[in-house]
Formats: structure tokens, sequence, C-alpha cells
């Protein structure tokens, strides 16, 4: 079970701050947004490679952005932990998977509300981890899906049929509220940006929300 607090949620003035203040999760989850992909624009690789040079946890890096089959790879040789493009956005997810593990990165494939899983189950060889995404991407702050829940259970069935250590990630208004759901269904990596920014006490709302999920797994 890993915490990956979203700094899409953090003060943008002071990175390395917030950071510091999320030391005790497992991951720092980086929302890179190019304006094309979604409607929001964020950060890219030089504030992510700065980031990198001071984060006290790995970060996970969410590109939210086209053609991820060029801009991608840099994310891993750069040093994150773990790099997540979309399947939406992606034109040969194969040889894109294949360059962040060569990269000595995680390589996830990202799904929206409305994308199916099915489709994309024979790259489970290629991944290292499944998102699913709870919200529409592009914002903080929104209403949690609870109606991607079977697909996070259809994934979670797909990777035990297919074996290995492929985990599944949901992102997008998990809270104390919503989180037990998500680890009942079988997710194993949950982000959190509002509900641990927006928390009185982040460190506090970390270690609830691991509590939370540990004992709902799945
Ligand atoms: C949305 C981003 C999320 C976002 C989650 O497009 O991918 O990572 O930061 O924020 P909350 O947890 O506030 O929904
Ligand atoms: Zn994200």
């Amino acid at each position: 079970m890993l915490i990956s607090p979203s700094i899409l949620s953090a003060d943008f003035a002071n990175l390395q701050a917030e950071l510091d203040l999320i030391s005790t999760a497992d991951w720092a989850h980086v929302d890179v947004m190019d304006n094309h992909f979604v409607p929001n624009l964020t950060l890219g690789l030089p504030i992510v490679e700065a980031l990198l040079k001071v984060s006290p946890i790995p970060l996970d890096c969410h590109l939210m952005i086209d053609d991820p089959d060029r801009w991608a790879p840099p994310y891993a040789e750069a040093g994150a932990k773990s790099v997540t493009f979309h399947i939406e956005a992606v034109k040969d997810p194969v040889a894109t998977a294949r360059a962040i593990r060569a990269a000595g990165a995680r390589a996830a494939m990202a799904v929206k509300p409305g994308t199916p899983f099915e489709p994309y189950a024979d790259l489970l060889p290629e991944l290292d981890m499944v998102l699913v995404m709870t919200v529409e991407p592009g914002f903080g702050g929104q209403s949690f899906m609870a109606d991607q829940m079977p697909k996070v259970r259809a994934v979670r069935e797909a990777v035990s049929r297919h074996g290995g250590d492929i985990w599944i990630q949901v992102d997008g208004g998990v809270s104390a509220k919503t989180i037990e759901q998500c680890a009942e269904a079988g997710a194993d990596v949950f982000v959190a940006g509002s509900a641990v920014y927006g928390a009185a006490d982040a460190i506090e709302a970390i270690s609830t929300l691991r509590q939370l999920a540990t004992s709902h797994a799945h």
C-alpha cells in the first residue's frame, strides 16, 4: 500500500518545503500537464529535474501530455521512480513503456474515466502499474467517481491472471472517505492531493490514509 500525495495541491512557490512536508509518504505524485491533452498547464521536465535534486522521497510522474512517446523517457532518464503515460495520448505504448524501463523507471499506463481497460490488457507484460483515473484529468479537488471501481476490479483480475508485480493506482478525489472502496476493489497505490495538502496536518493525513487502505486491502 503506497501513498503518493499530489503536489498539484501544494504551494508552487515553495515546492522544496512542500516535498519535505510529505516525507513520510511513499512517493510524491507530480502532475505534468501541457494544456493540450488536458485544459491546464502545470510544470515540465526542468522543474521535475530540480525537484529530483531535493525530494526526500521518489517522484511518481503522471504525464497528462500529448506525444508521451517523445517526452516520457526523459523523465525516467532524469531519475523519476515511476513514469505514467496516458493510453489515449500514446502512439506506441510498447516502445514507450520499454524506453521508460530501459531508463530505470517503472512504466505505467493511465486510463481516463471514459476509457475501458480491456482493450489494453495485453499490454500488462510491458507495465509495472496501471493508473485508473477517478476524476477527469486536469484539476485537483474534484469529486471522486465511484463508478470507476468496477474498472479497478477488472484490472485487479487481469493482473492476478497475468501474475507478476503490477501495481494499481487510483488518482482523483481520493480521501479518508473514498480510499477504503479503492483498496477493496484492488488498488494499492493511492494519489491524494487536496486530502493531504488541504489537511491541517499532512503527516497525520498520510498516516490515516495508509491505515484505512491497509485495513481494507483487497
Ligand atoms: C488530476 C490529477 C490528480 C490531482 C488529484 O488530473 O491527476 O493527481 O492532483 O487531486 P485530488 O486528490 O485533490 O483529487
Ligand atoms: Zn495525477
